[in-house]
């Protein structure tokens, strides 16, 4: 099987030079079904592999409405879903309003992310002039994916495997309404629960939500904040969730006269509020720490009177502000560049008894989009796999492994001009260890013009691929990607 079942018409100009719609960033236009009985595999894919990876991306259709951000793009989503030995491809735009809307229309009726000063139309996100993309983020949970942008979305649901859009999960959707959900959402294997949050602007608050095994949402709260903030991740545990309050958000005054300039406050706090996962809320429990920017997190877990936090830190993430002038693209990809940002994978620990805040690096490489196991999320864990990252580019070079009880490394960097996106852990048929699985990306290679599935062993990852599966054709570079084991296909299974 391999055929293409609907091709979108790419409206950008054929001039447009912007390095982040060109090279590895050029958009997808054609939808495909695929199978391994008709793509290339070399080696062998593992018997013992059931489930599905998927992974978004930011894959613009149309001539962008002033300064384009590779933030902005629709979303696409590309599965692989593997079975007896098998693998099945398909990739799919995900029809949110926004992108039908300008599929009408033939052009694009929303500017991105840096210009929504500029936007004619009512839109969505913290911002509330943003089109939906739902391009960043992705999730499975209850049977059916759920995939936002990361300012906040309308809930997207989608199947799986087959990735049918299914619109807007309608419960989620009233709950939220133009808040939306935003990207980092959380799903606790132990319970079955979903836990999300959107962090809008006015009033200046970040809500955070619970949705039980059976999709229900059993919680939706508000919390203050001391003015607009600009989050990104949500902390899970068994007991507690933990609030992001960092010193990098829109310049105040700006933001008065509707400008945004996201500035970082070097002299103020990073804050992270604790509040209990279940019964009654009270106070937010705030601990400082040092002023820093940070995305994404390894994992979250309680260790006795202390909640631990993994994750990627910057201390240094301001860049030349976009929109004074010089090269946009240049002062972008500086935003984006991780070793510019010095970006490593660090450690905090939040003493619930005494107030205090430890902190220590984990390890001084540059690194990012930090990931566990699905199994042990919220929990204490010992494995956290992160990506390598190509100094001067907004690129993913390799893999990572960190074992955080001995301190050992592994890695495997994929070769000269071959990048990947956000890998995941996948657990084997019958596992007996933490790491006793498969990771597996997505990686372009620009030498030979071609996109392929990848597939490690977690325990032997610098010995490379177990098996690589060549996709129909080269797919645009992507955000984040999540694991859905085989018996989660059709609901939690607790
Ligand atoms: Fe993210």
């Amino acid at each position: 099987m391999l055929r293409v079942v609907n091709e979108e018409k790419i409206t950008i100009r054929s001039d447009n030079d912007n390095p982040f719609l060109n090279g590895i960033f050029k958009p997808n236009s054609k939808e495909y079904d695929a199978d391994t009985d008709s793509l290339e595999v070399i080696g062998e894919i593992p018997r013992d592999l059931w489930g599905v990876y998927v992974r978004n991306t930011h894959n613009q259709i149309h001539e962008p409405l002033g300064t384009y951000h590779p933030f902005d793009g629709d979303a696409m989503m590309h599965s692989a879903f593997f079975e007896d030995g098998r693998m099945e491809y398909r990739n799919r735009f995900v029809h949110t309003i926004g992108f039908l809307a300008e599929k009408a229309a033939g052009r694009a009726l929303w500017p991105g992310l840096l210009e929504p000063h500029n936007s004619t139309y009512r839109g969505w996100g913290a911002i509330g002039a943003m089109k939906d993309n739902a391009g960043t983020d992705v999730i499975c949970h209850n049977g059916k994916l759920l995939v936002t942008m990361s300012q906040g979305s309308e809930p997207w649901r989608m199947d799986p495997v087959t990735l049918e859009n299914f619109g807007p999960d309608p419960q989620l959707a009233r709950a939220v309404y133009r808040d939306g959900i935003a990207g980092e959402f959380k799903v606790d294997s132990k319970t079955g629960e979903m836990v999300f949050q959107n962090y809008p602007e006015d009033p200046p608050c970040i809500r955070v939500g619970t949705v039980d095994k059976t999709g229900k949402l059993t919680r939706y709260e508000q919390f203050d904040l001391p003015a607009a903030r600009w989050p990104h991740d949500l902390g899970m545990t068994e007991n507690y969730l933990v609030l992001h309050d960092l010193p990098q958000f829109f310049d105040p005054e700006g933001l008065a006269k509707g400008e945004r300039h996201l500035k970082f406050y070097p002299d103020l706090p990073s804050r992270f509020g604790v509040i209990p996962r279940r019964g009654e809320v009270g106070e937010v429990m705030w601990f400082e720490a040092t002023p820093c920017f940070m995305l994404h997190t390894a994992n979250y877990y309680e260790d006795g009177d202390e909640i631990v936090m993994d994750g990627c830190i910057s201390l240094d993430p301001a860049g030349p502000a976009v929109g004074e002038g010089g090269d946009v693209n240049a002062k972008i990809m500086s935003h984006l560049d991780k070793h510019k940002t010095m970006t490593r994978l660090h450690r905090w620990r939040f003493n619930l008894s005494t107030g205090k805040t430890s902190e220590e690096f984990l390890d001084q490489e540059v690194v990012e989009f930090p990931v566990c196991s699905n199994s042990v999320l919220g929990y204490p864990y010992r494995y956290a796999y992160c990506s390598l990252f190509e100094p001067g580019q907004w690129l993913m070079n390799g893999i990572k492994k960190y074992d955080l009880e001995t301190g050992d490394t592994d890695r495997f960097e994929y070769g000269p001009n071959r990048y990947g996106g956000e890998v995941h852990f996948a657990k084997r048929e019958n596992s007996v260890a933490e790491d006793d699985g498969y990771l597996i990306v997505f990686i372009q290679d620009m030498e030979l013009d071609r996109s392929e599935c990848a597939v490690f062993d977690a325990q032997r990852l610098a010995d490379g691929p177990v098996c690589q599966i060549i996709l129909p054709e080269r797919i645009q570079t992507g955000t984040h990607a999540c694991w859905v084991e085989g018996q989660r296909l059709t609901g939690e299974c607790v």
